[in-house]
């Protein structure tokens, strides 16, 4: 790239020149990702920052929180009250929703997020990341509360998510694809890597949990084991597996080579439809997968289709490359 492009001027070209953008969705984006920039600097710091570890604490999903899923959800909290672009946050780590405080102006978009996505590896320095989702609220809306965060994936006005690994990258789409930012950590900004990120619509890589394998559903055993007899079964040719075990990683991954990422719902705990949660993991990442000319389902429908009616509703999650997503979508229909 000839002369390199900062977050700012692209944002300022997508509200100037093609005016898919306002100038609050322009800040909120910034604010988030100054915020992905302070989390990126503690996550580095690991050990020596005293970051790690468990909080000793637990979230409304009953999961055991890591320091730094503490951390991250603070520093995207203090840094968007104040700005008077949101009327409410709400986050994987936070019960209910936040609404904005009383003494900053109230703006009209609401924002969730998954702070630190990957907790597991935190301890183990593999890469993880941060994913955040906004959408908007009726103009004159009086009182924000939860029913107004129950909407469904395809009205995002933004999207995307930070990845703290080898680089730390930004990848955003604001509905016009996607773009990817690489962190300069010299200069401290998010430089333009990437202006149209494509995935290829075909792909001979999966990304699944395999100690689950038992207890799938019937499509998604046929799909994997299909792939698993490689060039000798139906698909003929072989497949490779890589599951990091954070979907901010693993959906990276699929994004910048293709691939398939599945989490899908399983048999252990039949009435719970996945283990993802739809409103902060799997609407973001559907739609910077479809905004990319990919596909996101749940198994029959898409997943930007679905009408939450809860904020921490958990979903069956199948996306990536459109070829391989829309041959699992064909295994789910009744014969
Ligand atoms: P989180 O750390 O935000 O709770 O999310 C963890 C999720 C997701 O990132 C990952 O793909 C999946 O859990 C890993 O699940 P397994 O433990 O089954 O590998
Ligand atoms: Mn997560
Ligand atoms: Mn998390």
């Amino acid at each position: 790239m000839s002369q390199s492009i900062h977050l700012t001027r692209y944002l300022v070209e997508q509200e100037r020149e093609h005016g898919v953008i306002t100038p609050h969705l322009r800040l909120l984006v910034e604010v988030v990702a100054r915020a992905c920039k302070r989390i990126s600097i503690a996550v580095n710091k690991g050990a020596l920052g005293g970051v790690l570890g468990a909080a000793g604490t637990e979230n409304v999903q009953g999961e055991a929180q890591k320091k730094l899923d503490v951390i991250a959800n603070e520093v995207l909290l203090e840094a968007n009250e104040w700005g008077g672009h949101l009327a409410a946050m709400a986050s994987e780590e936070m019960d209910t929703v936040f609404p904005v405080s009383e003494n900053y102006p109230r703006g009209e978009y609401l924002l969730l997020f998954d702070p630190l996505d990957g907790s597991s590896n935190i301890d183990v320095d593999v890469t993880i990341g941060t994913i955040f989702s906004v959408l908007q609220i009726p103009p004159g809306t009086a009182e924000v509360s939860e029913h107004h965060f129950l909407q469904p994936g395809r009205q995002q006005v933004a999207a995307g998510y930070c990845v703290y690994g080898p680089q730390t990258q930004l990848v955003l789409t604001v509905g016009r694809g996607v773009a990817v930012f690489t962190l300069d950590r010299e200069q401290g900004t998010f430089v333009l890597t990437e202006r149209d990120l494509q995935i290829p619509a075909r792909t001979s890589e999966f990304s699944i949990n395999m100690s689950n394998l038992r207890h799938w559903a019937p499509p998604v055993r046929r799909y994997i084991d299909e792939c698993l007899q490689g060039k000798d079964g139906p698909r003929g040719r072989d497949f490779n597996m890589r599951w990091v075990g954070s979907m901010v990683a693993d959906v990276h991954r699929i994004l910048m080579r293709g691939g398939v990422f599945l989490y899908p719902w399983d048999k252990r705990d039949p009435n719970k439809p996945g283990k993802l949660r739809l409103l902060y993991e799997a609407n973001p990442m559907s739609l910077l997968i479809e905004q990319a000319g990919g596909a996101a389902i749940d198994g029959t429908q898409r997943i930007l289709d679905i009408v939450p009616t809860a904020l921490h509703q958990r979903c069956s999650v199948m996306l990536g490359s459109r070829e391989e997503i829309e041959l699992l979508q064909s295994y789910h229909q009744p014969a």
